[in-house]
């Protein structure tokens, strides 16, 4: 019943806090900050090979599976991530990557300028965890337990907060992830060692741990608001 309910919320939600739209091909926007910006916590290096060479191969590697899958080029990337089901491995890892490397910039801001949890966010963080540090606990604890490559989620499924992990560019958008692991997802960290072994090497926790001081909390503070406001609409149809 849960899933239902959020099944009408995603469908519900049309407000997108990056942008969804985009041409054949799809293409790599630019970082919203110079890649030196999230220094020292991640450094300038990283974020140009993360940004510039993964994320730019996802890119492209979903342009050249549109020509086997046409119906992707119409189709928005949150949509490909719900119906993933229907396509091959080369669209659930591109197409997977694209959409959560995409909404991982945006996650971030430089050291100081993120803000904080908004009242609503962290009384429901509260309700859900019982406070901000044991959701943070939670977290990079998803992120360091999970084996190999893969994703940490802070996500809402339709009634509540939820901490998630995923494996390799999976995400809680896709249909092919266990029913009680999909959500919205308000805050992702990747976890796959390109996206900090030149300045972490093995030390994940340590990164995880790090990673708090560069999260952009007004992104998702509006994330939050934009999902629980469709919740609320859809509940009262
Ligand atoms: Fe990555």
């Amino acid at each position: 019943m849960r899933l239902l309910t959020f099944s009408a919320v995603l469908c519900a939600l049309s407000v997108s806090l990056f942008s969804d739209e985009h041409d054949t091909p799809f293409t790599l926007a630019d970082l919203p900050y110079p890649a030196e910006a999230l220094e020292p916590v991640i450094d300038q290096k990283t974020m140009e090979i993360h940004h510039g060479r993964h994320h730019q191969a996802y890119v492209n590697n979903l342009n050249a599976a549109v020509e086997d899958h046409p119906s992707l080029a119409e189709m928005s990337l949150k949509d490909i991530q719900r119906h993933i089901s229907q396509f091959d491995t080369a669209v659930r890892n591109n197409g997977g990557g694209h959409y959560n490397h995409t909404l991982f910039w945006t996650l971030m801001a430089p050291v100081g300028a993120g803000g904080s949890p908004s009242p609503a966010l962290l009384a429901q963080i509260e309700e859900d965890f019982g406070s901000l540090e044991a959701m943070q606990q939670a977290f990079q604890q998803a992120g360091a337990s999970q084996f190999g490559s893969g994703w940490a989620w802070l996500i809402w499924n339709g009634e509540q907060l939820q901490v998630t992990a995923t494996a390799n560019q999976d995400n809680p958008l896709m249909d092919v992830i266990p029913e009680d692991e999909q959500g919205y997802p308000l805050l992702a960290n990747d976890v796959w060692e390109h996206a900090y072994y030149l300045s972490y090497q093995n030390q994940r926790g340590a990164y995880l741990e790090a990673w708090w001081q560069v999260v952009n909390w007004e992104v998702v503070n509006q994330r939050f608001a934009a999902i629980t406001d469709a919740t609320a609409a859809s509940d009262e149809d």
